[in-house]
């Protein structure tokens, strides 16, 4: 059995300062194990020191038997919404930070970058790229913005050039009174904010636009896309005059894009291979948040349907792959 790589999981940094903005997310250190995110005075969510400390997390790797963690932000700290000197100096601090997380070469770090600012955002991918960071996390839209936006686009090309790996995370769900319940914007809002991103990419033109070199992947198995691909398919031949702005059809770009495997049902994750492909579905765990698989990849390991090939691609070959070759900086 090769490597086994998690391809989705957060960090937060213990000592995020306060950066005296009364909308900026804060962390309340309770302990030395606990802290809150705080976004104003409104307790976000309660972490735990995994989202800091390497040695707890490679511990916990150890025991899932897990080799490298892929370890990016987590999503709440994007700023996408401020003024862009403000998100351009929380993704510094939040980069810098990673890297006093990942101490050991078993956590790879991946950047964040002020998503609102093409130029901003590509001069904090370089400056990461040289200081150790591997990838890139983005969140799944800005504002209005979606993966289609030109300055969006912008940002992927200078990725593909770079040859730097992106994952895709929903986050910035929509809410109001029928969403701000049962988690219903983690568990409907998610999975439809990262559908509608993969539509912008293929709907959008971007797939046809962007070099095949990019290496793309979106979490939580690519939200509804894989289920509904059909749907647009259809919709795609039978409304041009609406759907039809890509050059090929939907199905046209799978291959395209790969997707992480933490959707808790076998027939999910047989669905996903079947559909984008057994060499584009990476494991990813969400850990070490609640709505995370534990023990990570078990899922794919239970997979009676995968070959023993095909698990040990879905465990790690395909994430080495998306990964590529370390850099030196
Ligand atoms: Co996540």
């Amino acid at each position: 059995m090769g490597e086994v790589v998690d391809v989705h999981t957060h960090y937060v940094p213990g000592g995020w300062p306060d950066l005296g903005w009364p909308d900026a997310p804060r962390l309340r250190v309770d302990s030395e194990r606990e802290a809150m995110i705080l976004l104003g005075d409104h307790e976000f969510r309660r972490i735990g020191s995994n989202c800091w400390d390497a040695g707890e997390r490679l511990a916990e790797m150890d025991a899932d038997g897990v080799d490298l963690q892929v370890v990016s932000p987590t999503p709440v700290f994007f700023s996408y919404e401020r003024p862009a000197a403000e998100a351009i100096r929380v993704a510094k601090i939040f980069n810098d930070l990673a890297l006093e997380v990942c101490t050991s070469e078993r956590l790879i770090p991946f950047c964040q970058v002020p998503l609102q600012d093409p130029d901003a955002a590509c001069a904090e991918l370089d400056r990461c790229l040289a200081s150790g960071h591997r990838g890139v996390e983005i969140g799944n839209h800005a504002g209005d913005r979606d993966l289609d936006d030109e300055g969006v686009v912008q940002f992927l090309k200078h990725c593909a050039a770079a040859d730097v790996p992106v994952f895709v995370h929903p986050w910035d769900m929509a809410g109001g009174p029928r969403l701000d319940r049962w988690m219903a914007q983690w568990l409907v809002g998610m999975p439809a904010e990262t559908h509608l991103s993969i539509l912008a990419m293929i709907l959008g033109g971007v797939f046809d636009r962007l070099p095949e070199s990019l290496r793309i992947c979106f979490a939580h198995g690519g939200g509804s896309f894989a289920f509904w691909l059909g749907r647009v398919e259809n919709a795609w031949h039978r409304r041009p005059d609406l759907v039809g702005v890509s050059e090929h059809p939907p199905s046209h770009y799978l291959g395209r894009f790969a997707v992480d495997s933490v959707v808790f049902d076998q027939r999910a994750l047989r669905l996903l291979v079947d559909t984008v492909g057994v060499d584009h579905v990476m494991l990813g765990s969400d850990y070490p948040y609640p709505l995370g698989e534990s023990p990570v990849g078990s899922l794919i390991r239970e997979a009676t349907f995968l070959t023993d090939d095909d698990r040990a691609a879905l465990l790690g070959g395909n994430a080495l792959r998306f990964l590529g070759p370390p850099r030196r900086p």
